[in-house]
């Protein structure tokens, strides 16, 4: 493995813990305090904007160091797809690609359902929701997470 290849690894790794944490606590501990009223609109939206950009540049590292890895390391330099349909290993990454995809659209759409409404003038209404979009994203997360620790863990090759 070149150090690139350590390198795009650790990021991956890195930013995945980072970027699903941040969703995990939003839903846990964050939005609740909106349904019920127990905070004020503008500060929620600050917290959830920053979320949603966190959201945004996680998901692109993710696919660029995911990509690179599945190349460089995972494929060993060739393209095939091979690899990714017949084995245990490769079926784990393919499940990793669409968890990938399902917590960035579940974030972009809890987000834009609590914005809509605070920007109406509401706090309740919107939260509640957003909240399911947001506790999706972080059962997709945690799942996500799950198949990365099973592909650390050797399972599938
Ligand atoms: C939320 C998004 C993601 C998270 C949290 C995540 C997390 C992880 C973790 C923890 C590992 C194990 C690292 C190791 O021990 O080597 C891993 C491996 C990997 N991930 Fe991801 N990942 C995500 C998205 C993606 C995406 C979008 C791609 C593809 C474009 C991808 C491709 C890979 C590959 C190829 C490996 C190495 C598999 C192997 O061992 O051959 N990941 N990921």
């Amino acid at each position: 493995m070149s150090t690139l290849d350590s390198v795009a690894t650790v990021v991956h790794v890195l930013v995945g813990g980072l970027w699903i944490g941040g969703v995990v606590f939003v839903a846990l501990a964050v939005l609740p305090l909106g349904r019920d009223a127990d905070v004020d609109p503008q500060p929620l939206e600050t917290v959830v904007d920053r979320l949603l950009t966190l959201s945004r540049f996680a998901a692109v590292v993710m696919l660029a160091s995911g990509a690179h890895v599945l190349y460089h390391v995972t494929l060993g330099g060739e393209v095939s797809t091979e690899p990714l349909t017949s084995s245990g290993r490769g079926h784990l990454i393919l499940t990793m690609v669409v968890l990938w995809l399902g917590v960035t659209a579940t974030v972009e759409i809890g987000a834009s359902k609590l914005f809509d409404g605070l920007d109406a003038g509401k706090l309740r209404e919107p939260t509640r929701a957003a909240l399911p979009w947001f506790r999706a994203a972080a059962v997709l997360g945690i799942g996500v997470l799950t198949v990365g620790g099973m592909l650390s863990a050797g399972v599938g090759f």
